[in-house]
């Protein structure tokens, strides 16, 4: 069996790709510093599948932690998700962004080059691409970023072509992400940030459920057929699914490689059409005001996904009913999140 190491195991999207990658017959090894995430969704990911994570408590810029992991597994592909989010949060701290998601990233792949291991994932995002015209494609210009957190991504991506360049016998997919929510449908892992979430989809959810007051709406005068933003929101799931079909790709190709692939459904919704589909599906109430645009925010972001259908053999099968039903789901169940 393959060993595939994910970094960021524990968080959002790795503990979903987690239960692809062990549904699909890989042997998952995590690591992660739990700064947001807790072990708990490891053991929920066991029990979803009925298999075991090797999980450890480790931070990626631990160099002397992962020569001990590195040592003992002998590791196939390496999924790197492990990194700071919060866009807000980068311009008040950058330096910690640069340290978790630059830093992080060398030190891995300094470890990987060490133990030959050639063959590397990468979370990107959408952000990367700024304010271009949607929908987005991958060869679009890139790096026309906003803020410290998208820096870091754009700034990887140069990183790891920059390696590509140096070696091509790496293997290097980078999946930029449009706007992940939804969680698996046992209702038993799905998003929990910690504190105020600054993402939508769990702050509609803590509305709904009564943890939060109310929703801020980000500005209704937009140049959108509402006057909400418009975003591509792909179920967890389906972007989980790409990770496999990317370690297939990697598998496939006979020498080196360098690519990136958008992980959207290629369809853009207001965030208006969001609440309204949240409250339809669930018959609940979501409380909203309408208030001041966000910095940094774009009217409209959504993928154009031809290229991982072509060449990943990737689509999404969820749309957005199946996205609020799931998240609402995982929010009943587990009200304070994994906190019960
Ligand atoms: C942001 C980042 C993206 C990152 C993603 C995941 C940018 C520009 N965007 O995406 O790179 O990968 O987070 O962390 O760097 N909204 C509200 N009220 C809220 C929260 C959000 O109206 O309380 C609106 C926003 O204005 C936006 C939409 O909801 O239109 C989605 O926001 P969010 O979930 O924060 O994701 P993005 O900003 O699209």
């Amino acid at each position: 069996m393959k060993n595939v190491l994910v970094t960021g195991g524990a968080g959002y999207i790795g503990s979903h790709t987690c239960v692809e990658l062990l549904n699909s017959g890989y042997n998952v090894i995590s690591i992660d510093n739990y700064s947001n995430s807790v072990p708990e969704s490891i053991n929920r990911v066991n029990k979803i599948t009925g298999k075991k994570i090797i999980s450890f408590n480790c931070d990626v810029r631990d160099k002397d932690r992962l020569f001990e992991i590195f040592s003992k597994y002998d590791i196939y592909c390496v999924i790197h998700f492990a990194a700071l989010k919060a866009v807000g949060e980068s311009v008040k701290d950058p330096l910690s962004y640069y340290d978790n998601n630059i830093f992080g990233i060398i030190n891995l792949l300094e470890v990987m080059k060490k133990f030959n291991v050639k063959k590397m994932i990468f979370s990107s995002s959408a952000t990367v691409y700024g304010d271009n015209k949607v929908p987005y494609l991958e060869d679009m210009n890139t790096g026309n970023v906003t803020n410290p957190y998208g820096r870091t991504k754009y700034f990887s991506e140069q990183i790891l072509s920059d390696l590509y360049y140096s070696d091509k016998d790496w293997r290097i997919l980078l999946l930029r992400y449009f706007n992940p929510i939804g969680a698996h449908e046992s209702g038993m892992i799905g998003e929990d940030p910690n504190g105020i979430p600054n993402n939508i989809m769990p702050f509609i959810s803590r509305v709904a459920i009564g943890r939060l007051p109310k929703l801020t709406i980000f500005g209704n005068d937009y140049d959108t057929p509402d006057g909400t933003c418009i975003r591509d929101y792909i179920h967890v799931v389906d972007l989980a699914l790409g990770h496999v079909k990317a370690i297939g790709k990697i598998d496939d190709s006979k020498s080196g490689v360098l690519d990136c692939f958008n992980l959207g459904t290629g369809k853009g919704n207001s965030v208006l059409e969001l609440v309204n589909t949240f409250e339809r599906v669930n018959n609940c109430k979501v409380n909203y005001e309408i208030g001041n645009r966000r910095s940094g925010d774009v009217a409209s972001c959504y993928a154009n996904v031809e290229k991982a259908k072509r060449d990943l053999g990737w689509e999404t099968k969820y749309d957005l009913e199946r996205m609020c039903k799931d998240t609402w789901r995982f929010q009943l169940n587990n009200p304070n999140g994994y906190k019960n």
